[in-house]
């Protein structure tokens, strides 16, 4: 595959050298474009030697060769790394003052960013806006993981190991059993708010949910993960829309439809607050506790099973159950329309867990999987997806 390869500045841009040798490895073409400010921390000669190409830094020169336009149609994918905060900030706002952005905005290959910078200008709203409008216009965002820093500070912001790079680009170009295909994943928890500071939520970690995600994706389906509140890493190659209520949860799902497949792996709340308070609910001295008068949750997997002419060629369901395990699986798989029920133990500690015990209900009937890794449980379902897609 053809990997264009934009460094942009940040002192992580060394790493940019060993993904490369990794990729070259496998047997992909890179070729670079380095930005003034990645030109501070890698040399244009370092890239030319390991990418064993021309590097392309400068629009005018570019303009005189080959042409931005030209650049941009080269790759199967644009890889920018690292890719810094004024780099994603001009990617977010189409602007186009040097090669690398006006190479950004004239392609039609896939982006994937692995944003480097500081845990402050990360956590900051004008980057995280800027990440959410990539993130909406299909932009795969790989990173940034939480760690020490160059300067003596810890905390996410840090660029993504070249292997775990490697293994996101690899997840992008999958061509894999599940090509072509689009699933539709839920994950984590819902948060129904009772006024604006406080919310009902449960214990869901979304980590079964987006391993999922990234098991299908690593098989080259088309992934669309609809996440409640988690404070798992965005699982590589995997289109990610964030979400807090279980109305929310539905309307993306439908949004994201046609899809050929459903995993709902979310745990849902199954109850809202009828209506939540515009204020922050008082104590009134003397005055018993506000009840909280419930409403019942659409529930998301039973619309997915009953969407008619859009209902995906398989919904997958989860059954949380702390006792009859199986039993109840099989009565919520008839009772929610769905093809597959993975059920599961939650009465120990499988909720924010590593490792999961599941029982595959689908017609044919139950199969036993011992307790395995939850990325295990992720890759086996999603290879029994990709068989019954076929
Ligand atoms: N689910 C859903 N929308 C809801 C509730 C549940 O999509 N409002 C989905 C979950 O993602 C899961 C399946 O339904 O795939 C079963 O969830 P579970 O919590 O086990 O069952 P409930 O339907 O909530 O039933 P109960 O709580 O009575 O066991």
């Amino acid at each position: 595959m053809r990997i264009l390869l934009i460094v942009s500045g940040s002192v992580a841009a060394y790493k940019a050298l060993e993904l490369t040798r990794l990729l070259r490895r496998d047997g992909d073409e890179v070729m670079a474009v380095l930005t003034a400010g990645g030109a501070r921390f890698v040399t244009k000669e370092a890239l030319a030697a390991i990418t064993g190409q021309r590097v392309h830094d400068d629009l005018w020169a570019a303009e005189a060769e080959i042409g931005h336009i030209r650049l941009a149609r080269w790759p199967d994918l644009i890889a920018v790394v690292p890719a810094s905060a004024d780099l994603l900030a001009k990617m977010a706002h189409g602007l186009t003052d040097d090669l690398a952005t006006c190479v950004l905005l004239a392609t039609r290959a896939k982006v994937l960013v692995a944003p480097a910078m500081n845990p402050a200008m990360w956590a900051h709203p004008a980057t995280q806006a800027n990440m959410a409008a990539l993130r909406a216009r299909g932009v795969i965002v790989a990173g940034p993981d939480d760690g020490p820093m160059a300067e003596p500070e810890s905390g996410p912001g840090r660029l993504m190991e070249p292997p775990a790079l490697r293994d996101a680009i690899r997840a992008v170009l999958a061509d894999g059993p599940l090509a072509g295909k689009h699933v539709v994943v839920t994950s984590g928890p819902t948060h129904e708010p009772i006024d604006p500071v406080r919310y009902i939520a449960n214990r869901s970690s979304g980590k079964q949910g987006h391993a999922i995600a990234g098991a299908l994706a690593a098989l080259g389906a088309k992934v669309t993960l609809v996440s409640g509140p988690v404070a798992q890493p965005d699982p590589p190659g995997v289109r990610v829309v964030r979400i807090e209520s279980a109305r929310d949860m539905l309307a993306a799902c439908e949004a994201a439809l046609p899809a050929d497949a459903a995993v709902c792996a979310a745990a849902v709340a199954d109850w809202r607050t009828a209506r939540a308070a515009d204020q922050k609910l008082k104590k009134v001295p003397g005055e018993a506790p506000p009840p909280l008068d419930l409403a019942l949750n659409p529930d998301i997997l039973a619309t997915l099973s009953a969407a008619g002419p859009s209902r995906p060629r398989l919904v997958v369901g989860f059954a949380a159950e702390t006792e009859n395990v199986v039993a109840n699986a099989v009565t919520k798989r008839a009772k929610k329309r769905c093809d597959w029920i993975v059920a599961n133990d939650v009465s120990g500690d499988v909720m924010g867990g590593a490792e999961n015990a599941v029982h595959l209900v689908t017609d044919a009937g139950v199969e036993d999987w011992p307790r395995m890794a939850k990325e295990e449980v992720a890759r086996r379902l999603a290879a029994r997806i990709a068989e019954a897609l076929q």
